[in-house]
């Protein structure tokens, strides 16, 4: 069995094993922090994403509608947004390893040595000072604080560190015919959150769609950041998914609003049936540059709780910044109470790719299922159905006497209401174990007594009970529990 420490090693095996995760262009040695999905995970991931959006648009009041917007703005939108200017992480560089760190990261992991050793009202202290100095941005004091806790580098163990600097997480690109005299007129951002394609359309999407505070704009995409120090397989990455929701609400109702997201957006986690111990808020003590309160929703992975989505306050900064730098009204006329204003925005960001790897954490599972006359283990993905890549495998129990003529019409039968897996090749218990990997919950084999009486044998994945049912009942079980 896995424990903790060695079940996120195990994960990964799995992930490439099952066609989950590959490292991108892996013949080349790979490119450090960005990832592909293969035939599995992408099914996986579209089912995560599909659920978000229906979840936040389909099954709202009404009033949450879906754009896609480009993945390249207009380079002043970074400049209004502030990204140009604040999008920053604080690093420290170590002069002998010459590896870089972020300074929250370097002692974040210091602190957790210190949990395992026992110390851990000292690790509490330590990350409580690292909060108030971060939230200060008291780089001398941040550096003086690892000094003084004696936070060696894991490469060179040495303490010979420089000062804390900030570094720009954007990554730029030209647009168009570079020209070098003309370099900056050319140079565009990959964004780095979806949210500002929302906030440029605002209007866009407020006027064409008739809609009426408070409503909310959502949108999957991809975002990019430069990671300095990536790490922990996909939960960061340099070119990641988000799913983000704006919702535009008036001046002064944004508590009212921030709890009620803080609420929903929990319920949406615990929809997938996931162990609410699992999860907790963490509020945030140094606010981003356009917050007046923020949240993250933290998942205990195996190597412990992190963040995987934020609900963010975010005031009317944003609107108010593309206002003042585009020149172009950005408010709303309110009916209710004749007034004009400019929406103040409450968001939920969520990356895609972090809670498919959450999604993974929480249903991966190594069963013992020794008897006493003999060994025998498995993995099983245990996911809701609803996200599982495949619904149902079709296995024939032989190649011959017409099983598999039945067991390709059932395919038919059944594939345009649900994705389903066709096998014949190896012994039945092999193929069982194959969809248990891969999170199948519903295997049907075919066999004599179906020639007989029209009936099949369909296994529950969890239970792995067995059950003799009707053909014609197939459709209505899977069904019944994917929807
Ligand atoms: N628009 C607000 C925003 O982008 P954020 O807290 O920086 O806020 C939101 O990001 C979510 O995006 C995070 O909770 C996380 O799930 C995901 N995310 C952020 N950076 C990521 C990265 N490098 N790799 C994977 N996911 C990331």
């Amino acid at each position: 069995m896995a424990t903790d420490s060695n079940k996120f090693q195990a994960i990964i095996s799995h992930c490439k094993e099952y066609g989950f995760i590959f490292p991108s262009s892996e013949i080349y040695d790979g490119l450090q922090a960005v990832y592909d999905y293969g035939q599995m995970g992408s099914e996986l991931k579209k089912n995560i994403k599909d659920y978000w959006w229906k979840s936040m648009t389909q099954l709202q009041e009404n009033n949450i509608v879906g754009i896609d917007a480009a993945i390249f703005m207009h380079p002043t939108t970074w400049k209004a947004s502030g990204h140009v200017d604040n999008f920053n992480d604080p690093m420290i560089d170590n002069r002998d390893s010459k590896k870089r760190y972020r300074v929250d990261h370097l002692i974040e992991a210091h602190a957790e040595q210190m949990e395992k050793d026992g110390r851990i009202d000292e690790a509490r202290g330590l990350l409580q000072e690292m909060e108030v100095l971060l939230g200060q941005d008291n780089f001398v004091a941040l550096k003086e604080l690892i000094i003084k806790h004696n936070i060696k580098c894991a490469v060179s163990g040495t303490i010979n560190w420089t000062d804390i600097r900030q570094f720009n997480l954007m990554f730029a690109t030209e647009f168009g015919n570079a020209s070098a005299d003309a370099e900056s007129d050319n140079k565009v951002y990959l964004r780095p959150e979806t949210a500002q394609g929302i906030f440029v359309n605002f209007l866009n999407v407020q006027k064409t769609g008739r809609m009426k505070i408070p409503f909310g704009i959502a949108q999957v995409g991809k975002a990019f950041r430069n990671e300095i120090v990536a790490r922990q397989f996909i939960f960061r990455m340099r070119e990641f998914e988000q799913m983000e929701m704006q919702f535009f609400i008036r001046p002064g109702s944004q508590m009212e609003w921030y709890e009620y997201w803080k609420t929903e957006r929990l319920k949406w986690h615990l929809s997938l049936g996931i162990d609410p111990a699992k999860y907790r808020y963490h509020d945030h003590v140094k606010l981003a540059h356009y917050a007046d309160a923020a949240c993250d929703i933290e998942y205990e992975f195996p190597f412990g709780f992190k963040e995987v989505e934020g609900i963010h306050s975010r005031t009317d900064f944003d609107l108010k910044q593309h206002q003042e730098y585009s020149r172009k009204k950005q408010q709303y006329f309110d009916t209710e109470i004749n007034q004009n204003y400019i929406p103040y925005v409450l968001e939920t960001s969520i990356g895609l790719d972090r809670m498919f790897l959450l999604v993974l954490s929480n249903s991966y599972e190594e069963q013992d299922l020794s008897t006493e006359e003999k060994k025998d283990s498995r993995v099983v993905l245990k996911l809701v159905p609803k996200l599982a890549p495949i619904k149902l495998a079709i296995l024939p129990l032989t190649k011959k006497d017409g099983l598999p003529e039945i067991a390709q019409q059932i395919l038919k039968d059944n594939r345009g209401a649900f994705k389903c897996f066709y096998e014949e090749k190896d012994t039945i218990g092999k193929r069982y174990r194959r969809m248990d990997a891969i999170g199948t919950p519903y295997c049907i084999t075919i066999d004599h007594q179906t020639k007989e009486d029209n009936t099949v044998t369909i296994r529950y994945r969890d239970s792995m009970e067995q059950e003799r049912i009707p053909i014609d009942k197939i459709r209505e079980i899977v069904l019944k529990e994917i929807e």
